[in-house]
């Protein structure tokens, strides 16, 4: 199934604690958000990828793509204060295509096979959102004091991209708009609305580069694909 991809670049990356925007960050001398476009560039259902970017970091990631290929960007939005308002402003410009992906550009390791299936799914029946079982214990507590153990059955962590019918998550996103609702993800707004959202099963590696041990397990990620090569 053919798709269009909006990838939010235009975070600030806090919680990396580097001097610049996390996305810039090399890992074996390669920008992060490259190895997310890469996968995007060479999908052969991937029609078309808008980025959404802080302005004074436009010129920067401009010159990025252009040095490393990519051809398949065709514009750039500028983001928000929310990552909500970047996406939407990605949304907007990317057209009106049947099915659309929301991916972060700080995910670099998502797997082909995962949104080859994102896309079928949104086709489908609307809306399909990558996640993984939850791993660990869950709990609930309350002034240092646990409340409740959380039975994991039916707990999924999850992640991007999430694959809609533009037209429903358009319309949701409008009404998010409206209610001034803000979400942690796409899914959320499209819930609320009361359709349905699919879940597809994704892997752990696709895992969010969000604090620096994420750097270190990234890092790790890129030695194993080599060494499988
Ligand atoms: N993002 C965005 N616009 C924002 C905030 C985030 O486009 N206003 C993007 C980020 O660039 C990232 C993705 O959304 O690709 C996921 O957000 P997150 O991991 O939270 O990145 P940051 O917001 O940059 O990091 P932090 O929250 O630590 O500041
Ligand atoms: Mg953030």
């Amino acid at each position: 199934m053919k798709y269009t991809v909006v990838l939010p670049a235009a975070g600030s990356g806090k919680r990396m604690k580097a001097d610049r925007n996390k996305l810039l960050l090399e890992l074996s001398g390669k920008p992060i958000f490259i190895y997310t476009l890469e996968v995007f560039e060479q999908d052969l259902d991937c029609e078309g990828i808008w980025l959404a970017v802080k302005g004074d970091e436009r010129e920067l990631i401009e010159q990025y793509v252009e040095r490393y290929g990519i051809k398949k960007v065709k514009g750039y939005a500028t983001g928000g204060a929310e990552r909500q308002d970047s996406v939407r402003a990605g949304l907007e410009m990317a057209g009106q295509p049947e099915i659309v992906l929301v991916h972060d550009a700080a995910r670099p390791f998502i797997s082909p096979e995962v949104i080859r299936e994102l896309a079928e799914r949104a086709h489908e029946s609307g809306a399909a959102i990558a996640g993984v079982p939850v791993k660990d214990t869950i709990k609930k507590a309350r002034e240092g004091v646990i409340t409740e153990t959380v039975d994991r059955e039916g707990l999924w962590m999850i992640q991007t991209p999430q694959a809609f019918r533009y037209e429903l998550l358009m319309e949701a996103a409008q009404r998010a708009k409206d209610d001034g609702f803000l979400g942690t993800d796409e899914a959320m707004l499209v819930e609320r609305m009361g359709h349905p959202v699919k879940i597809v099963e994704s892997t752990y590696e696709n895992v969010k580069m969000t604090t620096p041990d994420d750097l270190i397990y990234g890092k790790a990620i890129l030695a194993s694909r080599l060494q499988e090569e």
